[in-house]
C-alpha cells in the first residue's frame, strides 16, 4: 500500500486593506457587481471579476431561474464570457464576492464543486494557473495561488486520449 499526501495552503489577510492595490480594486469591483446577480429564489448574490492576461477584466453573476437547477453560478457566467470574448487568452486572477439582500457578507466563500471542475478545465486548457481572490463586503480574505487545488484528483479530458 502506498499512501499519498496533498497538501494544500492559502492565504489569509485580515481584510480587504491588507491586500495590494491590483487586488484589493479586482475585489472591489466584484462585491460591486453582486448587484447585477439576478437571484430572485436564494437572494444570495454572487459577483466576480477576472483580470485576463491581455489586461483586460470580464465579469460573472449568479443568474438563477425559477427552474432551479438552470441557475449558473457568478464564476461559470465568468468563464463562458471569458471563453466567449478571449478564447486564447489565460484568466490570471478571479475575484469573487457576494452577498446577502442588505448588501452584507463578512466572510469568504469558495467555488462550489462544479464551479471547481471548470475553473480546473480552464487552468488545463490555458496551462496557467487561476489566482482566487475570495472575500465578503467585508471580513478576512483568502488568496488561492491556484484554483485547481480545490479540486484534488479531478477529473480531466486526459481520459479521452
Ligand atoms: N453561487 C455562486 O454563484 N457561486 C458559488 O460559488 C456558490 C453559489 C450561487 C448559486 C445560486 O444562485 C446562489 O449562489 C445560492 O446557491
Amino acid at each position: 500500500m502506498e499512501k499519498k499526501e496533498y497538501q494544500f495552503s492559502f492565504e489569509i489577510y485580515e481584510a480587504i486593506g491588507a491586500l495590494n492595490n491590483e487586488d484589493s480594486l479586482l475585489l472591489c469591483e466584484a462585491q460591486k457587481i453582486t448587484e447585477q446577480a439576478y437571484a430572485p429564489y436564494s437572494r444570495f448574490r454572487v459577483g466576480a471579476v477576472a483580470i485576463l492576461a491581455n489586461g483586460k477584466k470580464v465579469t460573472g453573476t449568479n443568474q438563477e431561474n425559477a427552474s432551479f437547477p438552470v441557475g449558473i453560478c457568478a464564476e461559470r457566467v465568468l468563464l463562458s464570457v471569458a471563453s466567449s470574448l478571449y478564447p486564447d487568452i489565460p484568466i490570471q486572477t478571479i475575484a469573487i464576492s457576494y452577498r446577502d439582500d442588505h448588501g452584507r457578507s463578512n466572510h469568504p466563500i469558495s467555488p462550489c464543486g462544479i464551479c471547481r471542475q471548470s475553473l480546473h478545465e480552464y487552468e488545463q486548457r490555458m496551462k496557467r494557473p487561476i489566482r482566487l481572490i475570495l472575500g465578503g463586503m467585508e471580513g478576512k480574505v483568502y488568496i488561492i495561488a491556484e484554483a485547481g487545488s480545490l479540486l484534488p484528483l479531478a477529473f480531466s479530458s486526459d481520459e479521452f486520449k
